[in-house]
């Protein structure tokens, strides 16, 4: 259960620069956790219609007019990693004594933070994914060492609305944390896809195909957040030794099956965030 933001120390509040998908997705994720909206400005020339639906809903106040004489104990940055550079300097004066800038941007490093908004910042990188849209989200966190646990209890608070957090203190995990979860919803999405495809090729109608395919990956993710069991033992229970799942599973178990497939496909992620920094 997720905690109400309703209670959090909050004077000045929190600066939200870009409310598009992830953005827009925070956004609702606190208010609809309690976050009194009072608490929020959005800074978003051109958001989404349906953010600036939910903006005017619930009477959100926009705009770097409106963050005068504020206080901001969080700048959470969630702006395309190509346009970050034209945004830190008009809010670098928003930024007081205690405030934590959060960046859900790709391949920005703390490094490149630090370097514009001065070393005595307290900055918080995270790798969020999609699902983080419908509150399923898996953020993982880096703090630089300015980072307090005042800090952090707010990040966590503020992430918590949109999914789970985990902390890592290596940030050159982040290519890694980025080829797993990050990137890791397509993978599923394309399982789905294979799924169907197969199902065609098995002489399954297309639709049914599809629906079957879609429900059962949708199905097995749910069954995955609901239990406590690891995934090794859900596949244990559903396979029965001669059966038609063990047979599937000898194929995608074998040497060059999926383990091999995904261990390449994460390697080549990775790669590609550790070029996409040089
Ligand atoms: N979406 C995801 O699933 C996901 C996953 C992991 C990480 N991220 C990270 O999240 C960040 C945002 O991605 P997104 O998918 O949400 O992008 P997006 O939908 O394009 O949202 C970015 C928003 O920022 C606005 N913007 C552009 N320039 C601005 C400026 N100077 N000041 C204020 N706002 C400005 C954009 O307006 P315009 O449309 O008019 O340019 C847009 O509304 C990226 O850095 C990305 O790496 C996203």
């Amino acid at each position: 259960m997720t905690a109400r933001l309703e209670a959090l120390p909050l004077s000045g509040g929190i600066l939200l620069v870009g409310a598009g998908k992830m953005g827009g997705a925070m956004l609702r994720g606190w208010l609809e956790h309690g976050l009194p909206a009072e608490k929020v400005v959005v800074h978003d020339p051109s958001p989404p219609e349906e953010i600036a639906e939910l903006i005017g809903h619930w009477g959100v106040a926009t705009g770097l007019e409106a963050c005068k004489g504020r206080d901001f104990q969080a700048v959470v940055l969630a702006v395309k990693p190509q346009a970050m550079a034209d945004v830190i300097p008009p809010i670098q004066y928003f930024r007081g004594v205690d405030t934590v800038v959060i960046s859900v941007a790709a391949g920005w490093t703390i490094a490149n933070f630090t370097e514009r908004f001065g070393s005595d910042a307290a900055i918080v990188r995270v790798m969020p994914n999609t699902p983080a849209a419908i509150g399923r989200g898996m953020m993982v966190a880096c703090p630089n060492g300015n980072v307090t646990d005042k800090h952090r209890a707010l990040c966590d608070a503020l992430i918590a609305a949109n999914g789970e957090t985990a902390w890592i203190d290596d940030e050159s995990l982040m290519d890694a944390v980025t080829a797993v979860s990050g990137s890791g919803p397509a993978y599923v999405f394309l399982l789905a896809d294979t799924l169907a495809e197969a199902g065609k090729a098995a002489g399954l109608p297309a639709s049914l195909a599809n629906r079957l395919a879609r429900q059962t990956v949708a199905g097995a993710g749910e069954l995955l957040y609901r239990e406590t069991v690891d995934p090794a033992t859900l596949r244990k229970n559903v396979t029965s030794p001669g059966g038609t799942t063990a047979a599937a599973l000898s194929v995608l178990m074998a040497d060059d099956g999926l383990a091999l497939l995904m261990k390449r496909a994460v390697a080549a992620a990775k790669k590609r965030g550790e070029e996409l920094q040089d």
